[in-house]
């Protein structure tokens, strides 16, 4: 990938993905960019376009499984201030994509606007939260959503007001759309108010989650109507094992990886889970997770 010298921006070459996810597992990313700012963005997709290379942004990595083999083409971080950067305006709170999630909510907190704290406990960045529309029984990133600037693929920019980001339960239809910031209407409260509801809802994800292990969060979708975790307790499949993941004790849709654990030891346990919970309730669990491996061995099904 020589085109990407150049770039006037940060080139790494072989970059570990264990290192940039929650689950701390994975091979590495033959390249990683951060770009300085948008026309800089703008250039790498569309170079990236033309030679047919793929794209993947990376936010915190909280909801990637990154496989043994790693990822080719191009891996991209929004992390320089161009993308980072939380500002207010009455009502109204501004992020980049590439903000912390955390930070913005906590930042909503302190200035008694509320709408966010719903999010409480929930990693990521902001973009990576409206792409999957994060959230969980308390609320979902979209419902205060007023719009988000996007990238395409071919480096043009759109303003999508939230009614046109196809909004579902943990979907959008951003496809390979880029969030570059994105816009939150608020409502001004006592800040003690929302702060007392954040913390709620942080203790209630602190005392069924596991969230002090590497895991990434809810392994599988819900199913409508039920609850993946329920099944996958009722499979009694609660502290299975493959290699050195483990499926959680606390709570069932969790996969938890314990020290040496690898990508594949996840993706059989993951298998495992779904013959199961198949053949016991006729239901087939749908990944919440990103998997990511190489275009040439696509061979789990995502
Ligand atoms: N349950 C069990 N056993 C378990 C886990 C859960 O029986 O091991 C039962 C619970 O007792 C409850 C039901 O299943 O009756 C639902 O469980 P919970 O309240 O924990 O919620 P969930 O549906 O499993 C969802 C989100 C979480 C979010 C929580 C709380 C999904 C897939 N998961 O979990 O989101 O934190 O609500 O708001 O939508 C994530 O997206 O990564 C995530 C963790």
């Amino acid at each position: 990938m020589d085109w990407l010298n150049g770039f006037d921006s940060r080139v790494d070459v072989d970059v570990p993905l264990s290192e940039h996810t929650w689950f701390g597992l994975g091979g590495t990313a033959a390249r990683m960019v951060s770009p300085r700012d948008e026309p800089q963005l703008a250039a790498l997709v569309q170079q990236a376009q033309a030679r047919g290379v793929p794209v993947r942004v990376l936010g915190s990595g909280a909801n990637v499984l990154v496989s043994d083999a790693g990822v080719d083409g191009v891996v991209v971080r929004l992390n320089e201030p161009a993308f980072t950067t939380v500002s207010f305006d009455g009502e109204v709170a501004t992020a980049g994509g590439g903000a912390d999630l955390m930070k913005l909510c906590s930042a909503c907190v302190d200035r008694g606007l509320s709408g966010l704290e719903c999010m409480a406990g929930i990693p990521g960045t902001v973009g990576g939260a409206i792409r999957m529309n994060a959230g969980g029984r308390f609320g979902e990133i979209s419902g205060c959503l007023e719009d988000a600037r996007v990238m395409q693929p071919t480096g043009a920019v759109d303003v999508l007001a939230r009614d046109r980001i196809g909004f579902g339960y943990r979907r959008s239809n951003l496809g390979r759309a880029i969030v570059l910031s994105a816009r939150f209407r608020l409502r001004r409260c006592r800040a003690d108010d929302v702060r007392a509801r954040f913390r709620e809802y942080w203790r209630f994800k602190k005392a069924s989650q596991p969230m002090a292990e590497c895991s990434a969060g809810c392994i599988f979708k819900n199913p409508p109507g039920d609850s993946a975790g329920r099944l996958i307790d009722q499979a009694g499949l609660k502290g299975r094992t493959r290699g050195l993941a483990r499926v959680s004790e606390r709570h069932a849709n969790f996969i938890v990886a314990d020290d040496g654990a690898t990508a594949t030891d996840v993706l059989e346990l993951v298998d495992e889970i779904r013959s199961a919970v198949q053949e016991k309730f006729g239901i087939l669990l749908d990944l919440e997770i990103e998997v990511w491996q190489p275009a040439a061995a696509r061979s789990y099904a995502v």
